[in-house]
Parts: C-alpha cells; sequence; structure tokens
C-alpha cells in the first residue's frame, strides 16, 4: 500500500465560492481566459497541494491484485517494461500534480491545460518536486514514465490529434466539474475519440455531494451524470433546475459506437480532504471506463 502523504498544502487564498461563480457566468468559449487570468492572479482554491492518492491506492492495488470491484475487476494498463510504453493523459491538469504521479507509475503522461499560467506553474511544480516521496518510483515500475506539458484546449484537435493520439489512460479529477453542464456532453465525445480501444478512463468523482442548484464551478455531479454522458459521447441531455433530467437519457441497452461503459465503481481508502464529509467520512469515488467493444 502506497504510504506518501501530500506535500503541504500550498498558500493559495481561501476559496470564495462567489468569485468562481461570477467569474464563470459568462459564455463557455470566454472561459478558457478566465481560467488563465485566476492562474495569472494565483487564485487558485481548487488546488489541493499534492496528487491524488485515491489514483495512487488505485494504481497501487493493480500490481498487488488486491482490488476488490464491486462490477468487475479492471486491468489497468501499468507499464511493465522498457518495450511496453504506455501513455497517460491529464486533461485540466493545473499544477501537474497527478501527472507526476502517473510518471511515478511509469506512465508517459501528457499533462494539458488551457491556461499557459497553469502549465508554466506546473513546470516549476514539476521542478520543484518531482523528487518528493510522494512521487518516488512506485514499487515494480521499471521506469519513470516522461512528461510533455501541453497548453491548449482540450476540445481541441489542434491541440491533440484525436485521430492519431490516443491514451491508455485518461484521469480526470476535477475538470468535469469544471465544465458547466452545457460542455458535458462535448467532455464525453473528447474522452472517447482520444481513448485507446484499450484504454481505461479513471474518474476520481467529485464533487458528488453538492447540491446542482448553486451552480458552480465546480459543479455538482452524480454517479448517474457520468454513466449518461459517456454512454451517449457528444448527445445534448437534458438538465432540469435540480440537476440532469433521467427521463432524457436515452435507453442504454443500446448505446453507440462511440459509448464508453463503466467496468466500476469503487470508494476509495484516501481522498483529498474535500472528498470527506463533515464526519471524515470519505465520499468521493473511483470509476473507470472503457469502450463498449472491450466488455
Ligand atoms: C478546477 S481546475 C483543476 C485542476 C487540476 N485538475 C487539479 O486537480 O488541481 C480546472 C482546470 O481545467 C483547466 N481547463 C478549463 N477548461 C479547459 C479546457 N477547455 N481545456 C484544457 N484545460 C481546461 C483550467 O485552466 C484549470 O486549470
Amino acid at each position: 500500500m502506497d504510504t506518501h502523504e501530500p506535500p503541504s498544502p500550498t498558500d493559495s487564498p481561501a476559496p470564495d465560492a462567489n468569485r468562481l461563480k461570477e467569474t464563470f457566468t459568462a459564455p463557455f468559449p470566454a472561459h478558457a481566459s478566465r481560467w488563465d487570468s485566476l492562474w495569472r492572479e494565483s487564485y487558485t482554491p481548487w488546488d489541493r497541494g499534492g496528487p491524488s492518492l485515491a489514483l495512487a491506492d488505485f494504481l497501487s492495488d493493480q500490481f498487488s491484485h488486491s482490488m476488490q470491484f464491486s462490477i468487475a475487476r479492471p486491468r489497468i494498463p501499468i507499464p511493465r517494461s522498457q518495450g511496453d510504453r504506455k501513455k497517460a493523459l491529464v486533461p485540466g491538469c493545473g499544477r501537474g500534480h497527478d501527472v507526476l504521479l502517473l510518471s511515478s507509475f511509469g506512465y508517459d503522461v501528457t499533462g494539458l491545460d488551457v491556461s499557459p499560467a497553469s502549465i508554466e506553474s506546473a513546470k516549476e511544480n514539476e521542478k520543484l518536486h518531482a523528487n518528493d516521496d510522494v512521487y518516488a518510483l512506485r514499487e515494480g515500475t521499471p521506469f519513470r514514465g516522461s512528461i510533455d506539458w501541453v497548453v491548449g484546449d482540450f476540445f481541441s484537435d489542434e491541440t491533440l490529434d484525436s485521430s492519431l493520439e490516443k491514451f491508455d489512460l485518461i484521469f480526470d479529477y476535477t475538470f468535469f466539474c469544471a465544465l458547466p453542464p452545457e460542455a458535458r456532453h462535448r467532455w464525453a465525445k473528447r474522452m472517447s475519440s482520444l481513448l485507446h480501444p484499450d484504454g481505461h478512463l479513471v474518474c476520481l468523482e467529485w464533487p458528488l455531494t453538492k447540491n446542482f442548484e448553486s451552480g458552480g464551478p465546480p459543479w455538482a455531479l452524480t454517479p448517474e451524470t457520468y454513466v449518461a454522458h459517456l454512454a451517449f459521447p457528444g448527445v445534448v441531455l437534458k438538465y432540469a433546475a435540480d440537476g440532469l433530467d433521467l427521463s432524457s437519457i436515452p435507453p442504454l441497452e443500446n448505446p453507440p459506437a462511440d459509448a464508453l461503459c463503466r467496468l466500476g465503481r469503487t470508494k476509495p481508502k484516501r481522498t483529498h480532504k474535500s472528498g470527506l464529509d463533515s464526519a471524515g467520512k470519505i465520499t468521493d469515488f473511483i470509476s473507470v471506463w472503457v469502450h463498449t467493444s472491450q466488455i
């Protein structure tokens, strides 16, 4: 089991929910520059100051084969030899903590963010912290993966050409929830097109306890929201004031060819503080998604 602890939190100012809300009332196309402005001002209340230990434990458990999954036990493509390199993507990577983490598991990782200031900060973070204990090369991992920092829009083929670039593992944490609900169908479409036919999308689901009516970002998520959007990539689903309108979801029995389906979902043993309730109980979940052809 992974015993590393994350570095101490950054000195971000205390979060101001209204500030984020007001910043992102602008139409979606304006969001990229809004994110960059916040990064330039060092207003980054979403930054957890360290990697997702839920992901670290999940990947470590893949080695130990002890992972108990409620639906199936997914096999995640952890590189095992120089000749078997695997590619990972962290969209909306921010300061890149999870990029460094995946590299310590041997993945060649692309850390992508639309904000140039975020990627500057990620490069600095790599310089300062890549050798921290939390990013030590994992037992059984023969090499550290390469890191490629990319500034660009996740949704654009100019950033990553989805006809050429496919990833064995994509990790989403606080990227899906950073997008307004009207962009969620596009998130699912893009995830599907960038995921290798044998690849795994791993989502650290958050925020699952937030009230949808309170707006965002972060915009509230539910397990059904992930299922519905990933089952119908690119399809606009209806939202009511209190969240996804479940009656607008087409029948799940006949998914389109590019659908992703859930291989498993589990409660992590550890997660970020923001994923705990007031009693200290973990509310986050890890879910793993594959192309339906994999099932
Ligand atoms: C809530 S932050 C999460 C950052 C990071 N995942 C973390 O855990 O610290 C969302 C990030 O997504 C980036 N982002 C927003 N829209 C994007 C887009 N269209 N393409 C790429 N990155 C985007 C923002 O710049 C921001 O860094």
